[in-house]
Formats: structure tokens, C-alpha cells, sequence
């Protein structure tokens, strides 16, 4: 039985040396001196022998065992070293390569915008407050002097709920109605941005989703002039110092008077072109002064307070900024437009 012993264990240690992959030394290991290996079998027969025999065969075994044991040990690493260099010869692996960046996302185009005028409100004291985008139709309309049927709400179709009178805001101003009454009799300089919605066509130039920010100042003594050249300060801080604007006559049901502001193009310098639609302005908000009844609805009283209101489209003024030719891609969703900013 011992030369049995000895012939296996070199039979074992010819074929170990030829092996050259994983697998095999799996196969190899359960073969020999696995838990059901011939070796380990043969070790356990060791009480067949005549008791004389068995410690110079238990000896000689065990110790056979523990150098195919550490021979396996030895080929693995050497399988496994091969097997590496191997792979990396195949896959051209270049370690001097630079890496592939991150790609970290960024802000939306119509969020750097807001965040620009937020920056340029706050210089000039004015606190960002936020207001809900679901609306009833009261705040949304008949406190800001759009009375049930009134013509100007036309133009402000909107979505309605399954509730009659609860709806998607058309525009931040029922926000002033909601400042006011928070603030009341406090004087107020805020901004209210936020997503406004309209029952539209989904064109090129109008989508049924998009930001305004709306302004309000009330307090005492606020006059038209002090509109004026808030306004007119902050476009300057926009789109920098000097360059021309005009307040245009308007009309909104609560403001009063109402204007709409343009700047001058800044793409022609006002020689008319083809963004100002050969007029050499480009419209950029809407303002007035606070109607009487909308300062009533706040909780002011009218012969005591007074203020000034004004909307602005951040979308509007990035496309202006951008030469952008489509609204649509604003919520488009296409990486393409948007890794742009
Ligand atoms: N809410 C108006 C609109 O959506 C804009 C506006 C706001 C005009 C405040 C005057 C004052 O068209």
C-alpha cells in the first residue's frame, strides 16, 4: 500500500505541472487531495494495515499530502499570474490612457436664469417668495379684477381640476394677493417666481408650461417714477449699464396704469433685425402700478398705500439671451439642447 501511496502521489504531481487553467486545478484539487480525493481516501485506509505498519504509512502520507498541498498552492498562483497576463495581452489594456470624466449634470438653462435674476432682485432688497402653482379661480382671477366672463381671461385659458373652482395658476400674480394678506400692514419688496401654466398650442413660440417672475413693492408714497427706475436699474445690472429702454402703454386688469417694458435689441443695436423682428426693441416684461381693489383684496388700504407689480418670462429672456429658436426644447428633455449651458 505504500508504493501505491508513493506511485499516486507522483502520478498526481506529473499532472498538476501540466495543468494550465483554473478550472483544471479545480478539478485536479477534488481529484487528489479534496475531501473525497483519492489521496485523502487512501489516508483514511490506513486502519486496513497491520498495526506495525500504520505510523510509517500515516507519516509518509501525510506528509505527501502536505506537498502536493503546497505544490497546488504554488501552480494556482502561477495559473492565476498567467491567466492575467494573458487577458491583458488580449484586451490592449492601455493603464497610461487618462480616465473617462464623470459627467456631473448641470443646471437647467431656464434655472441659470432665474438664479441670475434672483442674485440681481436680492442686490436690490427684494426676498424671493414662494407661492402654490394650484390656484383657485378667485386668487387667480376674480381678486386680481378679472370678474367671472371678463374678456382679459381669454387670453389666460388655463387646466382646470375636477374641482370647479380650483386650477394651474396662469401667472405668479395671484402670489401678490398671497403676499399681501401674509404681510399685511407691513411694507413688502419681494419676487415671486414659479412655473405658470396656459391651455395652449404647443408651438415654436408658446408652451403650455413656463416660469415667470413677478415683483411687488407696496408701502407708502410708491409712485410710477419709482417703477420706472427700479426697473430701468435692474436691466442695467441684465444686460448691462446704458443700454436704451422704453415703457410702452398696456393693459392689465390690476395694474393701473399698466406698461409693457422693451429694451433695445442687442443683437442689431436697434437697426432691426431678424430676433426683433425688424423693430429694433425686444418686449421683456409687463408692469404697473398696483390697482386700488388689488391692494384692498391684500388687506392695504388704497389711500394710504400704493405699489408697483411687474412679470417677466425667464424663458423669454434665455431665449433672447441664447438666440434659441424653439420653446419646445426648454422641457424637451434632449440632452443635445441641454449640455449646451
Ligand atoms: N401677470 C401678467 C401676465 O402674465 C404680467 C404682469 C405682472 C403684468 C405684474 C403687470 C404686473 O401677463
Amino acid at each position: 500500500m505504500l508504493n501505491e501511496l508513493e506511485v499516486l502521489a507522483k502520478t498526481a504531481r506529473t499532472e498538476l505541472e501540466q495543468l494550465d487553467s483554473g478550472a483544471a486545478l479545480d478539478h485536479w484539487n477534488s481529484k487528489y487531495i479534496g475531501r473525497k480525493g483519492e489521496l485523502t481516501q487512501m489516508l483514511r485506509r490506513v486502519s486496513e494495515l497491520p498495526k506495525e505498519e500504520r505510523p510509517v504509512f500515516g507519516q509518509r502520507a501525510n506528509e505527501l499530502k502536505r506537498e502536493l498541498e503546497t505544490a497546488y498552492t504554488a501552480k494556482e498562483a502561477a495559473v492565476k499570474a498567467a491567466e492575467l497576463e494573458q487577458s491583458m495581452a488580449e484586451s490592449g489594456l492601455d493603464v497610461t490612457l487618462p480616465g473617462r470624466p464623470a459627467s456631473p449634470g448641470r443646471l437647467h438653462p431656464s434655472t441659470q436664469t432665474l438664479r441670475r435674476i434672483y442674485r440681481i432682485w436680492a442686490e436690490m432688497g427684494f426676498q424671493v417668495y414662494r407661492s402654490r402653482d394650484v390656484e383657485t379661480d378667485e386668487m387667480n382671477f376674480q381678486l386680481l379684477n378679472f370678474p367671472p366672463h371678463h374678456p382679459a381671461r381669454e387670453m389666460q385659458d388655463t387646466f382646470y381640476t375636477t374641482n370647479p373652482d380650483v386650477l394651474l395658476r396662469t401667472h405668479t400674480s395671484p402670489g401678490q394677493i398671497r403676499v399681501m394678506r401674509d404681510y399685511c400692514p407691513e411694507p413688502i419688496r419681494v419676487i415671486l417666481p414659479g412655473m405658470c401654466y396656459r391651455h395652449e398650442q404647443i408651438t415654436a413660440r408658446s408652451e403650455i408650461q413656463f416660469h415667470q417672475v413677478e415683483g411687488l413693492a407696496v408701502g407708502r408714497g410708491i409712485r410710477m417714477s419709482d417703477l420706472k427706475g427700479t426697473l430701468i436699474n435692474f436691466t442695467s445690472r441684465l444686460y448691462g449699464q446704458g443700454r436704451p429702454v422704453r415703457f410702452r402703454a398696456s393693459h392689465f386688469p390690476f395694474t393701473e396704469p399698466s406698461a409693457e417694458m422693451d429694451v433695445q435689441c442687442f443683437l442689431c443695436n436697434g437697426q432691426g433685425c431678424r430676433m426683433c423682428k425688424y423693430t429694433g426693441w425686444l418686449e421683456i416684461l409687463g408692469c404697473g402700478m398696483v390697482h386700488p381693489n388689488v391692494l384692498r383684496n391684500g388687506g392695504y388700504d388704497p389711500n394710504i398705500f400704493s405699489g408697483f407689480a411687474f412679470g417677466m418670462g425667464p424663458e423669454r429672456i434665455t431665449i433672447l439671451g441664447h438666440g434659441i429658436e424653439d420653446i419646445r426644447l426648454f422641457w424637451g428633455n434632449d440632452l443635445r439642447f441641454l449640455e449646451q449651458f
